[in-house]
């Protein structure tokens, strides 16, 4: 359990001060910056685009861990590459020929992530599973930061999970959405390895310090 790795949301931060709240992260226990992006179409939300991902490259020292929330991703996985993403995950939902986009992805030389709505079923994953670098399941409808956690996530991780060993995989399961001190340890417990915090990092009083009790939590 040693290698939980903590992604702060960067959709909770203050963009009047993302350089600041991105030079936190970087000084803070946190492993990656997630990187939320949204098209308004795949979600009814839309987040930010290229030039703030390029600016937030810039003055980040961890790795870029870019969601992407959009209709037809693989037009922007080389654009992606290019700015400096790390792990570049697309929707399993968004995707019609999954595998060639997860390849194309890989080409590109990112880890190559899928995330799952609260609606879609495990099973769905059990062809691609080995080419899958990290499944980020959804913990809330995607599209907005703040949300409740849904609850039969931890039944997700487990069957998930279970998946991974059965076929040999070495996927890392990441959890995104409604993450807090309350939950992260049960979710490590159920078999999660990244998990992902917006509001419960950006919005409390000390940011650093509420990643280092995340940190010390999922490694107690
Ligand atoms: C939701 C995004 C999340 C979001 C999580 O669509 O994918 O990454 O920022 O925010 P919290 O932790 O506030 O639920
Ligand atoms: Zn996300």
């Amino acid at each position: 359990m040693s290698n939980i790795k903590i992604a702060p949301s960067l959709l909770a931060a203050d963009f009047g001060n993302l350089q600041r709240d991105v030079e936190m992260v970087n000084q803070s226990e946190a492993d990656w910056h997630h990187i939320d992006i949204m098209d308004g179409v795949f979600v009814p939300n839309i987040s930010y685009g290229m030039p703030v991902v390029k600016a937030i490259k810039e003055h980040a020292t961890k790795p870029l861990d870019v969601h992407l929330m959009i209709v037809d991703p693989d037009r922007y996985i080389k654009t992606f590459a290019e700015l400096g993403a790390s792990v570049l995950t697309v929707h399993y939902e968004a995707c019609n020929h999954l595998h060639r986009t997860l390849q194309a992805i890989k080409a590109e030389g990112m880890k190559a992530g899928v995330a799952i709505n609260p609606h879609t079923n495990i099973s769905l994953l059990e062809d691609t599973i080995k080419d899958i670098d990290v499944v980020c399941l959804m913990s809330v409808n995607p599209g907005f930061g703040g949300q409740s956690f849904i609850e039969n996530t931890y039944e997700k991780i487990r069957s998930l999970k279970a998946m991974i060993l059965g076929k040999r995989a070495k996927t890392k399961i990441e959890i995104d959405g409604g993450v807090t001190s309350k939950n992260a340890k049960a979710l490590v417990n159920a078999g999660a390895d990244i998990l992902v915090a917006g509001s419960f990092v950006f919005k409390s009083d000390n940011p650093t310090q509420t990643i280092h009790e995340l940190k010390e939590i999922v490694h107690e």
